[in-house]
């Protein structure tokens, strides 16, 4: 059966550095609509554009947009076996929207994870952060460090801040998370679908989480 996994967290929580992880750990891909927004940003695409208008003042792209490119996205041959979504859904509409393009699937949810983490932490990863232009691979200058400074370690390519890192955007992203998308895990709770994971352990230490829970899911 095909595995769905859904990241709930707030931003800087380590929502794309843990779904890359397992995305190579279980063989399905990642699909993570800030990804694939700033692609589109630098293809210049229409669509980009009118999403950075958004993006960069912390608020979320309209519904229709987000959940159009996540239709197409899950059409691609690559999503046969599954997808781990990053930071989607994010509002009770694209939650609602996510159940029906997997029901036209015969497809569920296998679990939800929803990471939890001090705003406090979240500045320092944010501040700290920054991600390569090819492939978006996710660095810390101090938590986990390129081994050339500068440069991703996978692919070479320049590794830069993202323009919505800024403190008064993080914060606005941060106030928009609580009102707009932490609700959700309420939601997936009373689904059954929720699992808590304590963002503030190391790197490793949440992807083993994160395996334990789905070894722990099968086994039921
Ligand atoms: P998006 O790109 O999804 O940003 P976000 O949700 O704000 O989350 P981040 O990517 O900032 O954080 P993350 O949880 O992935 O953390 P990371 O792994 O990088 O969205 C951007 C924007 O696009 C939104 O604001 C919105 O405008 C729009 N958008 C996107 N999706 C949308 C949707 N569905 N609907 C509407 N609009 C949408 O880690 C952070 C840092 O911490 C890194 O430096 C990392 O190295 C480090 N780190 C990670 N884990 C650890 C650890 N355990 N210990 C120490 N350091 C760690
Ligand atoms: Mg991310």
């Amino acid at each position: 059966m095909a595995t769905y996994l859904v990241f709930l967290g707030p931003p800087g929580a380590g929502k794309g550095t843990q779904a890359k992880r397992l995305a190579h750990e279980l063989q399905i891909p990642q699909i993570s609509t800030g990804d694939l927004f700033r692609e589109h940003l630098r293809q210049e695409t229409a669509l980009g554009k009118r999403a950075n208008e958004y993006i960069k003042k912390g608020e979320l792209v309209p519904d229709e947009v987000t959940v159009g490119m996540v239709r197409d996205r899950l059409s691609a041959a690559d999503c046969a076996d599954g997808a781990i979504f990053d930071g989607f859904p994010r509002t009770a509409s694209q939650a609602r929207a996510l159940d029906e393009i997997l029901d036209e699937k015969g497809a569920t949810l296998t679990a939800v994870f929803c990471v939890d983490i001090s705003e406090e932490e979240l500045l320092r990863r944010l501040t700290g952060r920054r991600v390569c232009r090819e492939n978006g691979h996710i660095f810390h200058l101090e938590f986990n460090p390129p081994e050339e400074a500068g440069a991703c370690d996978y692919d070479g390519s320049e590794l830069y801040q993202r323009d919505d890192d800024k403190e008064e955007t993080v914060r606005e992203r941060i106030r928009v998370y609580q009102e707009q998308t932490a609700p959700l895990c309420s939601h997936y709770d009373k689904r059954g679908k929720l699992v808590e994971i304590d963002g503030e352990q190391s790197i490793e230490a949440v992807t083993e989480s994160l395996l334990q829970a789905l070894a722990d899911g099968q086994d039921e």
